[in-house]
């Protein structure tokens, strides 16, 4: 059995600050096309954190489940207006009967599973025949993913590769499990510059924003913020990026 490492139930009652009502997501996009093209009826999102996704693909499907470990999290997606159907468990052992749900996806989930194989299984178990699993996330792995974030707190990028499967990894996962016309796509460019002093008003840099910040040591994160801080003496003007794409992985049961 995984368990995840960091605590969401700690961080939950402030984890949606990172969607601003204003903010418009072109991974909920893929999602929702996704879930149109096939005409998905039951839908789970594993790692459905507080279910801003699931709520969002409230619009002609009539079943939406989301499982997740932290009971904080669920908590928090009960106050979604959408009816969803929370449940308290793990990726890696679905508490769910086979051939149950249109669409299983996860977004920014998958690098807390812990073992990426059981969990494809599992949802290759869980999913109807014609269905889809889609896996959402940034790929530290790929070449031109660049977050500053990696250069200047110790063991980020280490961690990163350890958690997160490659795509490419991802795609070999899925084939061998049985999935077909397998795919991966760029569905999201995240690009955020920020200038001199404005770093230090990044949302993602507080510590309890992303879980790369939130699985340091208190000490390992303030070395992190003395380095920013040292360059931003010798260039006040230092341009600081997180420049990458959100891909999306998939591919149908037969
Ligand atoms: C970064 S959050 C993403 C939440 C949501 N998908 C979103 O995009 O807003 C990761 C979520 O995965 C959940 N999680 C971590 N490990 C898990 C596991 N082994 N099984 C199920 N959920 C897990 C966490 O509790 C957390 O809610």
């Amino acid at each position: 059995m995984t368990h995840p490492r960091l605590n969401y139930d700690k961080i939950s009652s402030d984890y949606n600050q990172r969607y601003p009502s204003t903010f418009h997501w072109a991974r909920g996009d893929a999602l929702l096309e996704l879930a149109r093209h096939i005409d998905a009826k039951a839908v789970l999102e594993v790692g459905s954190g507080t279910g801003y996704w699931l709520n969002l693909l409230n619009q002609g499907t009539s079943q939406l489940y989301g499982l997740d470990f932290s009971a904080g999290m669920i908590a928090q997606a009960k106050n979604q207006s959408a009816p969803l159907k929370l449940t308290r468990g793990i990726a890696t052992q679905l508490p769910f009967r086979a051939e149950s749900f249109d669409l299983l996806y996860c977004v920014d989930a998958i690098h807390h599973f812990g073992d990426h194989v059981a969990f494809v299984n599992e949802a290759f178990r869980v999913l109807k025949p014609g269905g889809a699993l889609a896996v959402i996330g940034h790929d530290p792995h790929s070449g031109d993913f660049n977050w500053y974030f990696y250069d200047y707190f110790d063991t980020v990028y280490e961690t990163d590769l350890r958690r997160y499967p490659s795509s490419d990894g991802l795609k070999e996962m899925m084939n061998r499990t049985g999935f077909q016309n397998v795919e991966r796509r760029n569905i999201e460019h995240v690009l955020s510059i920020h200038e001199g002093e404005k770093v230090l008003d990044d949302p993602f840099i507080k510590q309890n924003a992303t879980s790369q910040l939130a699985l340091l040591s208190r000490e390992t994160y303030e070395a992190g913020i003395e380095r920013i801080k040292a360059d931003l003496k010798k260039d006040s003007r230092m341009v600081f990026k997180s420049d990458f794409w959100v891909r999306m992985v998939m591919g149908i049961k037969p």
